[in-house]
């Protein structure tokens, strides 16, 4: 479990940019964070990776302090990051080396056993011996889901990982996420493709550093005066629901879902 308790994070130079975050996150989950941007996802995210400190509060991973330095490794072992953008975090240019350099770092043994299944798991495994150089952006972000898979982390944080990618990429890349959470990973997982989030187990709202706001995906249509409160785009597919509805066809939540 992730649980933090009034945790807060101040940046050095500036204001407070998350405020009294309190929050659990059971095993198998699949929290969806939503909220403008400068709402705090990302330092949000950063920080149950383990990448930033809280400033005031208590954070942890299956009681592991994730404000402990000490604990870096053992906190790697548990949760892998998935960024926007996955050119930043591919390092060597060779698909099967750059996957193997994040487990040799984790000092963990079957290599070329965790590649070949993390290349399988993302659809990618005839891309084993390709140059990142060759590959589109949605490829690009399989590889950078690999890696993360090939650590054996329970836990995936995943930043925005559809935002640079044209649609067949994001759809390709949202189908993996949805694969990952069937199979036990626990994923928290912010977005601003609205229709991303009707599929996760709920969604938390994120406004000036608070969580403003959870709901269920299946509770959507109680919330679009919240949504529009907050000035955020009304899923799409909400939205051709609701016209459609306008004309007499009346179709149920859960047949687009
Ligand atoms: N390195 C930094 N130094 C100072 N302020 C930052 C830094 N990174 C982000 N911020 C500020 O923190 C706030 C939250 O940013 P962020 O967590 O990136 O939000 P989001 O991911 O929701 O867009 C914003 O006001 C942003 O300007
Ligand atoms: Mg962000």
């Amino acid at each position: 479990m992730i649980e933090l308790k009034d945790v807060n994070f101040k940046y050095k130079n500036g204001d407070i940019v998350l405020k009294d975050i309190n929050l659990k996150i059971q095993e198998e989950e699949f929290v969806t964070i939503i909220g403008k941007n400068g709402s705090g996802k990302s330092t949000l995210l950063k920080l149950i990776g383990g990448i930033t400190k809280a400033t005031k509060g208590q954070a942890t991973v299956d009681e592991i302090d994730l404000s402990n330095k000490k604990n870096f490794m053992d906190i790697r072992k548990k949760v892998g990051i998935v960024f926007q953008n996955p050119e930043n975090q591919i390092i060597f240019n060779n698909v099967h080396d750059d996957i193997a350099f994040g487990i040799k770092n984790l000092g963990l043994d079957n290599i070329e056993k965790r590649i070949k299944e993390a290349l399988k798991t993302v659809n990618m495994e005839e891309h084993e011996n390709a140059e990142s150089y060759d590959l589109s952006m949605g490829q690009k972000q399989r590889i950078t889901i690999a890696s993360v898979l090939s650590m054996g982390t329970k836990y995936i944080v995943m930043d925005e990982p559809t935002a640079m990618l044209d649609s067949e990429g994001k759809e390709t890349v949202y189908e993996i996420v949805k694969k990952l959470k069937k199979q036990g990973y626990t994923i928290i997982y912010a977005t601003n493709v609205m229709d991303e989030i009707l599929y996760s187990d709920r969604i938390i709202l994120m406004e000036k550093g608070m969580i403003v706001k959870e709901i269920k995906p299946n509770e959507i249509l109680e919330n679009i005066e919240e949504l529009k409160k907050r000035k955020l785009q009304i899923p799409p597919k909400i939205q051709t629901l609701l016209k459609l509805r306008e004309k007499g066809i009346n179709i149920d939540l859960e047949e687009i879902m």
